[in-house]
């Protein structure tokens, strides 16, 4: 086996991660060559996407087995003595993919450039799936949920499905997430902008754009908006350097107050880590006049959400209290972290000792001394602008959250 074919697959599997196919026949020829262990986490990546591949498992067994001093014999005569295959099974078929795919909100980095810009979304995420939140989603219930699922009630108290809600706090504590997840309650009727991509199109176009997209709302009307990281677009225009931005920031109102069209059925759900970027004057009322802090998850909700990230991995015996007890600060991202490095201590040991073995509380334990949370710099931020920056009482209730937690 030529070594410069393998070095081929190995590119061709770096770029095509999901293709199974591929990454069985490039593990088929690192066994073959003498290269078990490289074979190893390519299987271990096969067997997460499809624990019950026999093709995989047949070739974990060869890869684990001690490097033959000969050529490999077939493979039906090669399981070696040393792997118990019945364990082996067992710790299997328990598992449930996926343990290692990318997180859902991650770009798609093969994604066309159109899609990205207006996508009518369709999500997997349910608001079951977001851990703690109460009353992040009973806020949300109220506004836009409820209200659409019952039209006679709408109409009775005279309800209209428009405004809008800005959902801010710390970055990793879900509101993307959260945005998500109301897509997935909707189906079809979720249209999320990148803010970013519009940003970075042509300044002159950008307007156009931006019409665009509250067109496609409009057209797909009930439906909500997502407009992530709105601190981009509505930037403060008083600091905005360029004219053109700032006539992005006015075609932004100009849309939100629906002089381009009616938005009647069009809820815009806004999320931003810095809502004091945020111009104010999207916060007046018809806009974005509704806001949410979305907050660390207190005890209970780091459980939930630790319950959440656990529930498709082969795990065996977890302190879920303690787990909770001791991720204090941390954000919903960090926990997600915590468990992926759990997850990876865990394949480490067994493709070291040859025995695949569940996630035990051991290996949380060690992630626990690597891992801090990561919601410390925002808070400092936070307490300055809840110290002088709060004359208008408009966050009122963040200032209740640092004083609850002794941070202010
Ligand atoms: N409440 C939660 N329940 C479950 N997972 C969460 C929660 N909050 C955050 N996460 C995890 O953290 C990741 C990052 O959260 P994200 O929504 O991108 O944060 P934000 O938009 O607030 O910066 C999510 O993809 C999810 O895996
Ligand atoms: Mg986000």
């Amino acid at each position: 086996m030529s070594a410069p074919l393998i070095e081929s697959m190995i590119a061709a599997v770096e770029a095509s991660p999901q293709d199974l196919p591929l990454r069985l026949h490039l593990a088929e020829l690192l066994v073959t060559a003498g290269r078990g262990p490289e074979a190893v986490s390519h299987l271990a990546v096969a067997l997460q996407q499809d624990p019950t591949h026999s093709e995989a498992q047949a070739l974990m067994a060869r890869a684990l087995a001690p490097a033959p001093s000969s050529p490999p014999a077939p493979p039906a005569q090669s399981t070696p003595a040393g792997v118990d295959w019945r364990a082996y099974e067992e710790e299997f078929a328990g598992s449930v993919p996926p343990r290692f795919v990318r997180s859902d909100d991650e770009p798609d980095p093969v994604a066309g450039e159109e899609d990205r810009i207006v996508d009518v979304e369709t999500s997997a995420v349910r608001l079951a799936d977001v851990g703690g939140m109460a009353d992040v989603k009973k806020r949300l219930e109220m506004a836009f949920l409820g209200p659409l699922r019952n039209e006679k009630l709408r109409s009775l108290y005279g309800k209209s499905l428009r405004g809008g809600l800005l959902l801010y706090g710390p970055p990793g504590c879900g509101k993307t997430f959260l945005a998500r997840a109301v897509a997935g309650e909707m189906g079809a009727r979720f249209v999320t902008v990148s803010l970013v991509d519009v940003l970075n199109m042509w300044i002159g176009q950008s307007e156009q754009n931006l019409h665009q997209i509250f067109e496609t709302a409009r057209r797909n009307a009930p439906c909500v908006l997502f407009l992530d990281e709105v601190d981009a677009l509505g930037h403060k225009r008083s600091q905005l350097q360029s004219s053109a931005m700032r006539t992005l920031g006015n075609q932004l109102l100009a849309e939100m107050d629906g002089m381009e069209g009616t938005n009647e059925g069009v809820f815009v759900l806004a999320a931003t880590n810095a809502p004091w970027d945020v111009d104010p004057a999207l916060r007046r009322p018809g806009r974005l006049d509704r806001t949410v802090l979305v907050v660390p998850p207190d005890t209970d909700a780091r459980r939930a959400i630790l319950e959440v990230h656990l529930r498709d991995r082969p795990i065996a015996a977890i302190d879920l209290k303690r787990l909770a007890a001791a991720t204090e600060r941390f954000s919903g991202a960090d926990l997600a972290h915590l468990c992926e490095t759990a997850s990876e201590y865990a394949m480490h040991d067994s493709l070291v000792s040859g025995q695949v073995r569940m996630i035990e509380q051991r290996d949380f334990e060690a992630a626990l001394r690597e891992i801090q949370p990561s919601t410390g710099a925002w808070m400092t931020t936070a307490r300055n602008v809840a110290m002088f920056a709060n004359q208008d009482g408009s966050y009122n209730d963040l200032t209740k959250y640092l004083k609850k937690n002794k941070l202010m």
